[in-house]
């Protein structure tokens, strides 16, 4: 019980933390963005993105100053630390800077090494999704779910690319036929993997895979597919660390279908 009136604690400080990267973010997408120039012309950055984790880590400081932080942007606190929040302060950079109003704020708190709760928060639209662990998943106010179909020919499958084009952005693309050849529904790419995994959550997506994602882009969202009934490892099966790694989050009763095609296009390292 103390347990969890704890994290309780965590998950309001979550909240305000995201409100406060959002309300920058939002004033960035309407005021007009300003990009930061990066090593690959595709791998985009913008002002929002570093303001927007700057505010969201003096909020959790107010509260927990001991706590470490694995931000994406500017913050590389030991990631075995007893209390550990993993942020990404804007993921889906690139739609934000095609304004295109799909991104979110993702935060996660880890507590012993295990993901305690989560928040992603779509700031456009004002779309909540909240995670505690063994307390369930909720969008805005509503319990999640994952989808309860169990056939490949019933679903529709969420995919992402990472930064990489080559093995990896090849592998994605034959994954994808496969997929299509064994009758899915659809695939979609949104481009925010923590907003593609909270689909699966709300069962959108039977399914969503990526060769490579980094903690910040799936750890509050593999908390809320878990915690709506779904199924999270890496694309070869295993439990997902927190690394940079491959994911594949499902309903459940596709995981092995799907684990079937996206293993085995996936390129040895
Ligand atoms: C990216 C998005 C995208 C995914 C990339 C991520 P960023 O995050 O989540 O959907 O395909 O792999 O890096 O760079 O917009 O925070
Ligand atoms: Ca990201
Ligand atoms: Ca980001």
């Amino acid at each position: 019980m103390a347990r969890n009136v704890q994290n309780m604690r965590e998950l309001e400080v979550a909240k305000q933390a995201a409100r406060a990267g959002g309300e920058i973010v939002k004033r960035y997408f309407h005021d007009g963005v300003v990009m930061r120039a990066n090593e690959q012309s595709y791998n985009l950055v913008s002002d929002a993105d570093v303001e927007s984790e700057q505010a969201i880590v003096d909020v959790i400081r107010q509260s927990f100053p001991n706590h470490a932080v694995l931000g994406e942007e500017s913050h590389r606190d030991d990631t075995d630390a007893e209390h550990l929040w993993v942020i990404d302060p804007l993921d889906g950079t690139n739609n934000f800077a095609h304004h295109i109003p799909h991104f979110a704020i993702s935060i996660a708190y880890y507590c012993g090494g295990q993901p305690a709760c989560s928040l992603v928060y779509n700031p456009i639209r004002d779309d909540w999704y909240q995670a505690v662990r063994d307390q369930g998943a909720f969008y805005n106010s509503e319990r999640a779910s994952v989808a309860d179909h169990d056939r490949l020919d019933q679903t529709l499958v969420g995919v992402g690319f990472y930064y990489d084009r080559g093995a990896l952005m090849e592998a994605t693309l034959k994954a994808i036929g496969d997929l299509f050849r064994s009758q899915i529904h659809g695939i979609r790419r949104f481009g925010t993997a923590s907003l593609d995994l909270c689909q699966v959550g709300i069962g959108m997506y039977g399914a969503f895979f990526e060769y490579e994602l980094s903690p910040w882009d799936f750890a509050a969202g593999s908390l809320f597919v878990q915690e709506a009934g779904g199924r999270v490892t890496t694309c070869c099966g295993e439990p997902l660390p927190l690394a940079k790694m491959s994911v594949l989050a499902t309903n459940n009763r596709l995981h092995e279908a799907v684990l079937q095609v996206v293993r085995s296009q996936l390129p040895t390292p």
